[in-house]
């Protein structure tokens, strides 16, 4: 029973585990699980008692024309890695068990999911959030663990959950990244060897303007400009989007000061790749 399928099943395990006083922590996932997601299930696990992995490729989040279809799915996998990460269990419900026949509300956070990856992918924090809530409501845990590679992801969770009241912690755990920088997703697996190679100008910009900024860089827009002109030295790469913004309310800034989040989410063929780096200035 490491694989629960149905609502019903698994508050009835995590009802008897907290009347046992444990402490329930939760880790959302799309699947395809990679060492990112494992670095969120160990935390997890070193935290709480009990920990639920949802494997659930939301079909909510995914725009017209992206990859909800051709998203990686590999149960058999997935829950071999999360079991060896200390995954107590991995709930994978289906499409009509989260959204069943005359399914009709959603959960929207406004202002924040404007920009960023929202203003390119529109109806995308929607569904992100009613799909978190959801998971939040059939586990009820104490802590939920997001990674800081959906830097965007996590300051809207935050606000739903300051919002709407809920009673639980999120947990933001750090960026995990290959040995040459580039960071972990499922996604990566879509590049072709050109495109794994021209990624890794992402990772080289931000970790460059990390350095520029430590040597006492402060204006906003050159970091930004710095960021582009080296992309485009790229052939392969299609800026989407560089942002230079406050980290926690991802209000744009010029002059560097405080929690500072660069952003940047880049095409390479039919695959968009998001980063970023938030660095505290002293
Ligand atoms: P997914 O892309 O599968 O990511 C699940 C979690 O793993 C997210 O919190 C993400 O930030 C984290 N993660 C992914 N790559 C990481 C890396 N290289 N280092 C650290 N953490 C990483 O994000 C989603 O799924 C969905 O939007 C979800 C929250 C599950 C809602 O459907």
């Amino acid at each position: 029973m490491f694989v629960v399928e149905a609502v019903k099943k698994i508050r009835e395990v995590i009802e008897k585990e907290k009347r046992e006083g444990k402490k329930i922590g939760l880790v959302p996932t799309m699947g395809y699980l990679h060492e990112g997601h494992l670095s969120l299930i160990r935390k997890a696990k070193e935290e709480n008692d009990f920990v639920v992995v949802s494997v659930f490729v939301n079909p909510t989040q995914f725009g017209e024309g992206e990859d909800y279809e051709s998203y990686p799915r590999e149960l058999e996998r997935d829950s071999k890695l999360a079991k060896s990460a200390g995954a107590d269990l991995v709930f994978h419900p289906s499409v009509a068990e989260m959204y069943p026949k005359g399914y009709n509300t959603y959960v929207e956070t406004y202002k924040i999911t404007d920009k960023l990856c929202g203003a390119s992918r529109p109806g995308h924090f929607r569904g992100v959030t009613t799909v978190v809530c959801k998971l939040f409501n059939i586990v009820v845990p104490h802590r939920a663990y997001f990674g800081q590679k959906d830097a965007q992801q996590v300051v809207v969770i935050k606000q739903m959950v300051r919002d709407l009241n809920m009673d639980l912690e999120i947990i933001p755990c750090p960026i995990v990244r290959e040995e040459d920088g580039i960071a972990l997703s499922s996604r990566n697996t879509y590049l072709n060897d050109e495109e794994r190679k021209a990624g890794l100008i992402l990772s080289k910009s931000l970790f460059k303007s990390k350095e520029m900024i430590e040597n006492g860089e402060r204006d906003g827009l050159k970091i930004k400009d710095f960021i582009i002109n080296n992309i485009q030295t790229e052939p392969l790469a299609k800026i989407d989007y560089v942002e230079v913004v406050d980290a926690e309310n991802l209000q744009d800034i010029e002059k560097l000061q405080g929690e500072v989040l660069i952003a940047l989410a880049v095409k390479f063929g039919n695959t968009r790749l998001i980063d970023n780096m938030r660095i505290k200035i002293s």
